[in-house]
């Protein structure tokens, strides 16, 4: 694997003979990678013919300081976990390189109903933050296909509406949620969770699935609210929503609806997971 840590050593890279005229798959990360991540990896690798990994801890998407401080950083063991997935380029740039003019965002507020909601209204300026880095992102690398996982799945959303806006001949993948063997949702902030918020953070998964299982036409209120009731009755969690929406608007159902997604966000302790089944 090409360990290239600055702008022009990708430049370099990217247009030299071996990889030029190649079909090129991305996934960029904050890294602390796991498994979900490698899933990401593993199903570029299989349709493209090279793939570049991207880890880099975007300042603009944290409406929380404490919260950025706390990101894990790990990059040695990241570039090994990425090397041993035959990862082709890692590209870790410095903020000042990705910034060059300061910390400035663009602004995403016009991208339609779903940027206001769920994430967009409990961490003001993340997708502005998102977006901004992903266009810098994408405009660097120049890939073919793009690789994102459900688990963020507005972010999904956002994404593709800004691939739609920069007219850019680039297929967008959304990759499955991958789950620890008790159901958690695969994250790099789990490892912040101690021992009993981890215990806890199960009832995000199990409130999910239960509604998926008896989401049923007469009776999705009393699935709601009884999923809802399963992660306020934890004393460690502290539920910011579990909603039930159409997956393109993320507009909330007020009826049943087969192709919804119902999407949780909680806090653990102090630690703020998301999660989202889709319900088919
Ligand atoms: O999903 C993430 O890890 C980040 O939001 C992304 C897409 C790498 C942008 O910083």
């Amino acid at each position: 694997m090409i360990f290239c840590k600055g702008i022009s050593s990708l430049n370099t890279v990217l247009n030299s003979k071996e990889f030029r005229n190649k079909s090129l798959g991305f996934v960029p990360t904050m890294g602390a990678l796991h498994q979900g991540h490698l899933s990401l990896i593993r199903k570029a690798k299989a349709e493209n013919d090279f793939v570049v990994c991207s880890i880099f801890v975007n300042p603009t998407q944290f409406n929380n300081p404490e919260d950025l401080k706390l990101y894990p950083r790990t990059l040695d063991k990241d570039a090994m976990l990425l090397a041993a997935e035959n990862c082709d380029i890692l590209f870790a740039p410095e903020a000042d390189e990705m910034y060059p003019d300061g910390l400035k965002k663009e602004s995403a507020d016009d991208y339609g109903y779903f940027i206001h909601v769920l994430e967009g209204a409990h961490r003001p300026g993340h997708f502005d933050g998102v977006v901004t880095i992903v266009r810098r992102l994408f405009e660097l690398v120049n890939p073919n296909k793009v690789y994102f996982g459900q688990k963020d799945y507005q972010q999904c959303l956002v994404v593709r509406e800004l691939i739609n806006r920069m007219n850019a001949n680039l297929s967008f993948v959304m990759c499955p949620v991958v789950r620890e063997e008790d159901g958690l949702a695969m994250s790099s902030r789990n490892v912040r969770l101690s021992e009993a918020e981890r215990k806890a953070s199960l009832v995000l998964s199990q409130a999910l699935f239960q509604l998926s299982n008896s989401w049923e036409e007469n009776s999705w209120v009393d699935a709601l609210q009884a999923s809802r009731d399963l992660i306020q009755n934890n004393p460690l969690v502290k539920l910011d929503y579990l909603v039930v929406c159409d997956p393109n608007s993320l507009k909330e159902l007020d009826s049943f609806q087969p192709n919804a997604i119902a999407l949780v966000a909680a806090l653990c302790g102090s630690t703020r997971l998301i999660d989202n089944v889709i319900m088919s």
